[in-house]
């Protein structure tokens, strides 16, 4: 498959309201093009997870349909947009940074329009600092209204003046926008938006706002739309997918979105993202067990080691819950993915809790895992904790747990050889030698010797080598 191609979708319900804004800005667009010999540019840089991905394929598709040409460098675009995210502070600096390195190009063009969106802009303090120390920036928008960019837009072209708007609402679901996707073997699709958790060190439930789901025919459409285009498999999203539905007065809840999701002719594999321990229930691990199309692999954020940390995030399960669920999923599913997120340095952690994380860890035995240092976010509970741990004690806290996490990861991964695999193949890794890569069910990375008519397509591998993180196979 062609990776860098990309194409609308544009499901059969669409949004209409913006139709008037768009084709009078493509008639703008259009005019400068006749007058110019030059199509108008913009260029998208997001940060951030794949909801925001998600977002800026549909700031991308209305681009592409008011008439811009999509580019990856700056200096060549007429329209450069940040699609920001809050989660942790080095995220936020990052965009600081690059919004300032923007003053100079702004001023060398000044007709170029600047625009910054996403989680970021729901925080009333980030809007001040960009109007008071960011006067380059054009256009801010939130996560809540992001399909009224193209109102936005034509605003600013017809007036040429700043336009800040952000909503704070607990949020719609807005069907039917395109949107702009790569072609490829995989996608995402959303199945929910928001969080009502509160977990009290996440922004997330301030900047996307309370939990939604999409309605199951809106889901299935696009899906069967995506496996139309070759998509073989799905990535189901939301912050919590295990409270599915719990918005309707039906009791049509995940476990049944799974299974309907798994009919859909052309779709070979589902993963889903991401499961929240607090209400991860038997009929989830049945639905797992008893559904070919559903792949042995989870992700099960812990996040801490010990019930006390536990209970002052508000992760609503305890280290006993945690295992209990680990070991029923392995009883009954054996050979299992599993993997997870730590964060580590969490206010009023004690030595004790590292080590009962590095126990954890080593009980365990997760495939592979994302690790965070805790991060203060402004307007949430826990940054507010008197208990704050000093950076650098974070750090040799951090360090420690890596190491044993690091160890146990690259063992379990060496004792893989000599299986057997099913891998989707998306592709060369090294063309010129001939290496494909894939992954396996369970989401094990592997490399193997083949040609390109393998790709798209499914084969059987024995793992003959480990390396660190991934694996090298041959195909049987
Ligand atoms: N809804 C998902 C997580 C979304 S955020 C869940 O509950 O699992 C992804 C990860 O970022 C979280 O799992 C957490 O490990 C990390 N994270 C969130 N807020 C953080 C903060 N303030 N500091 C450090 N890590 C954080
Ligand atoms: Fe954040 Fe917790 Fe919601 Fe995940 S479940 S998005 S960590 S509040
Ligand atoms: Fe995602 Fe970051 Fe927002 S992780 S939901 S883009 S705060």
């Amino acid at each position: 498959m062609e990776k860098n191609r990309h194409h609308i979708i544009q499901l059969k319900e669409a949004f209409t309201e913006n139709d008037e804004v768009i084709q009078a800005v493509k008639a703008m667009n259009d005019a400068h093009f006749e007058a110019t010999g030059s199509r108008r540019t913009h260029m998208t840089v997001t940060y951030g997870c794949q909801m925001n991905e998600h977002d800026s394929e549909k700031i991308n598709a209305l681009m592409r349909f008011m008439g811009y040409k999509r580019v990856e460098e700056a200096v060549k675009a007429d329209f450069i947009l940040f699609n920001t995210c809050a989660v942790r502070e080095n995220a936020e600096l990052r965009v600081y940074g690059n919004l300032g390195h923007m003053k100079h190009l702004k001023k060398s063009r000044p007709d170029m329009i600047l625009a910054v969106s996403g989680c970021m802009m729901q925080q009333p303090q980030v809007v001040e600092t960009l109007t008071k120390k960011y006067p380059h920036v054009d256009l801010v928008f939130g996560t809540h209204n992001l399909h009224m960019l193209p109102r936005y837009l034509h605003e600013i072209l017809r007036t040429r003046s700043r336009h800040y708007e952000v909503w704070d609402i607990e949020g719609l679901v807005i069907e039917g926008l395109p949107y702009e996707r790569k072609l490829d073997l995989k996608a995402y699709v959303n199945i929910m938006y928001g969080c009502n958790n509160f977990c009290t060190y996440c922004i997330v439930p301030y900047t996307r706002g309370r939990e939604r789901s999409r309605l199951r025919e809106h889901i299935i459409e696009e899906v069967t739309r995506l496996a139309r285009d070759g998509v073989k498999e799905i990535t189901l999203l939301g912050q919590n997918v295990n409270s599915y539905g719990k918005n309707f007065a039906s009791d049509y809840r995940f476990k049944d979105l799974l299974h309907d999701v798994s009919q859909v002719p052309g779709i070979e594999r589902l993963r889903f993202m991401t499961s929240n321990p607090r209400d991860l229930g038997d009929e989830l691990i049945d639905e797992i067990q008893r559904n070919p199309k559903v792949v042995e692999s989870l992700h099960l954020p812990i996040q801490a080691g010990s019930n006390d940390l536990l209970k002052r995030m508000n992760r609503g399960y305890t280290v006993e819950k945690y295992l209990g669920i680990v070991d029923k999923l392995r009883q009954r599913i054996p050979g299992i993915g599993l993997t997870t997120d730590i964060i580590v340095g969490f206010p009023g952690e004690t030595e004790a809790d590292v080590d009962a994380l590095i126990d954890l860890i080593k009980r365990v035995q997760f495939d592979s895992a994302f690790t965070y240092l805790y991060s203060p976010r402004t307007g949430t509970p826990a940054a507010d904790y008197p208990d704050q741990i000093p950076e650098k004690l974070k750090h040799q806290r951090f360090e420690r747990m890596l190491a044993v996490l690091n160890e146990e990861v690259i063992r379990k991964n060496s004792r893989r050889t000599g299986r057997t695999y099913e891998v989707l193949v998306e592709g060369f890794k090294d063309e010129d030698q001939g290496l494909l890569t894939g992954r396996t069910r369970e989401n094990h990375i592997m490399t193997f010797k083949g040609d390109k008519t393998l790709i798209g397509g499914t084969v059987t591998l024995e793992a003959t080598r480990a390396r660190k993180f991934s694996l090298e196979g041959r195909m049987i």
